[in-house]
């Protein structure tokens, strides 16, 4: 009977699931971890709640790549090539971006915990509406003609980044009927070598969507996933101007920030 009530429910849906369907299922999941093992600090690749896990997670084991063979070929940059005014994504289009101004810092570390310098950190996000510049945005919230979502900066002698941004909106996405993202930024970090790259997404603290989201979620360990979640810090936030976030990345070694869910572009 509940298993038809569901299917019914499914049906008025559009053949998308309830949120309260994806709920349970996380919740069910997350039963079957046994936080104190430690075991599971980045997102699952097949991960039921997150529907199209399904289909796309990889089936063979990964190969491995040797680390100095990817050295000779992969590509880099130059750090001359970035310019200290692309961190601050609220002065790029001649205009102030509608939003909640607001400072992201934090450093880019190591795993023994020694700042990781002059490394390239890439940020993409949501405008304040929770819309991308992207084709595949196509949801009905206005696009903002000041803001690109897109920055990115080099760390310092003491492996700090900082960026000024707008506080992104949560928006909608299609995994299941109601479904929203947590408001957040993708972070991309290169790290001392080419294959510690680190592609991931930040969240800000007390979201009450972080709960339902099934690519947050998919990190089964909570204190994993507890660390893409960036800290509140009023001695950041500067008086009639904007508020302040920090967090730390983590590049390697048992407290490593975890990747990002295998998200799309929008997602
Ligand atoms: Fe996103």
């Amino acid at each position: 009977m509940a298993e038809q009530m569901t299917d019914d429910v499914a049906d008025a849906l559009g053949g998308l699931d309830s949120q309260q369907t994806i709920s349970a299922e996380i919740a069910r999941i997350a039963q079957t971890y046994d936080a104190a093992s430690g075991e599971e600090l980045q997102p699952r690749r097949d991960y039921p709640p997150y529907r199209s896990s399904l289909l796309r997670h990889p089936t063979k084991a990964l190969q491995q790549a040797d680390p100095e063979g990817v050295e000779l070929w992969s590509p880099c940059f130059g750090e001359r090539d970035v310019d200290p005014l692309e961190a601050d994504l609220t002065i790029q289009r001649g205009g102030e971006p509608i939003g909640e101004r607001t400072v992201v810092t934090g450093r880019v570390l190591d795993g023994a915990g020694r700042p990781v310098r002059r490394q390239l950190v890439e940020v993409w996000q949501a405008n304040a509406g929770g819309r991308y510049i992207h084709q595949r945005d196509q949801h009905p919230a206005p696009l903002d003609p000041h803001f690109t979502g897109m920055g990115r900066c080099l760390t310092d002698d003491d492996g700090v980044y900082r960026f000024t941004t707008i506080k992104p909106g949560p928006y909608p996405w299609r995994n299941h009927h109601n479904a929203w993202r947590p408001a957040h930024i993708h972070f991309s970090v290169f790290g001392t070598d080419f294959t510690q790259r680190l592609v991931t997404q930040m969240y800000f603290p007390g979201d009450p969507l972080l709960a339902l989201d099934p690519i947050y979620q998919s990190i089964l360990d909570p204190s994993a996933r507890q660390r893409l979640v960036a800290t509140y810090d009023h001695d950041l936030t500067r008086h009639e101007w904007s508020t302040g976030y920090r967090w730390d990345i983590v590049l390697t070694g048992a407290r490593r920030t975890p990747l990002g869910a295998d998200t799309e572009e929008t997602s």
